[in-house]
């Protein structure tokens, strides 16, 4: 396997043949509280290379139609490069500490509780820091990371894959949420950092490209959700 994703100037993200494509929700319970990730259906495996929409405005979501030609997309990719480790904010917590770059794609598995922030510094009892290690792992963006107090990140193993977020409480599509560890090559030739979690935007508003910045929840062409069958 070969999984990977290779962003084109101004148009779409390139796909490796071999790269599962899913499509997930946010699971919130009554009261809109992000909760779990909710598995939907996969997308047909590919035999070559696929284009998923990088500028928003694509008819046949998430696949790229070409529409991006007539709306003059503009790419640039802004994004830090600065690696997370490095970019992120600290947080001392009793047992572990927590890391937060702000890198949001407001999906909201961190609000759950007293929030990711508040559990990590109380770490210190057992049910806080397995809710805090529940919220950070479900923090598709990356934002947020655990790490022991030796400095070792707590990571959870997530499949290679890239899950196109269905928002129900919105009514809306989110980022494409990519997790494993799949490389990202910008249109530049120059590969990111390699994240067990990321999320892309594929509204074509985010001001960090090609990470999400939450911009998709006040733009009407993200209304709705994807379907494999259309
Ligand atoms: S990137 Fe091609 S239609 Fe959006």
């Amino acid at each position: 396997m070969s999984e990977s994703i290779k962003i084109l100037p101004n148009g779409p993200y390139q796909v490796s043949p071999d790269t599962k494509l899913t499509i997930q929700s946010i699971g919130a319970d009554a009261d809109r509280i992000s909760r779990e990730w909710q598995q939907g259906p996969e997308y047909p495996e590919k035999l070559t290379a696929y284009f998923l929409c990088r500028c928003g405005r694509s008819a046949n979501k998430p696949y790229c139609d070409g529409a991006h030609e007539a709306a003059r997309f503009n790419g640039a990719e802004t994004a830090d490069r600065t690696p997370y480790a490095q970019r992120a904010k600290k947080y001392e917590g009793e047992a572990v500490d927590l890391l937060d770059d702000e890198r949001c794609a407001q999906l909201r598995f961190c609000d759950a509780g007293i929030g990711a922030w508040n559990l990590a510094i109380k770490s210190g009892d057992p049910n806080n820091l397995e809710l805090a290690k529940q919220e950070c792992a479900n923090c598709s963006s990356g934002r947020l990371t655990l790490v022991q107090k030796d400095g070792m990140p707590i990571e959870p193993d997530l499949p290679k894959e890239i899950d196109c977020v269905q928002d129900p409480p919105r009514g809306i599509r989110g980022p494409l949420k990519v997790t494993g560890g799949i490389p990202l090559t910008g249109a530049d030739g120059q590969d990111y950092e390699p994240r067990n979690r990321y999320t892309l935007c594929r509204c074509g508003l985010s001001k960090n490209k090609p990470f999400c910045d939450t911009r998709h929840i006040n733009c009407t062409h993200m209304e709705g959700f994807d379907s494999v069958s259309e």
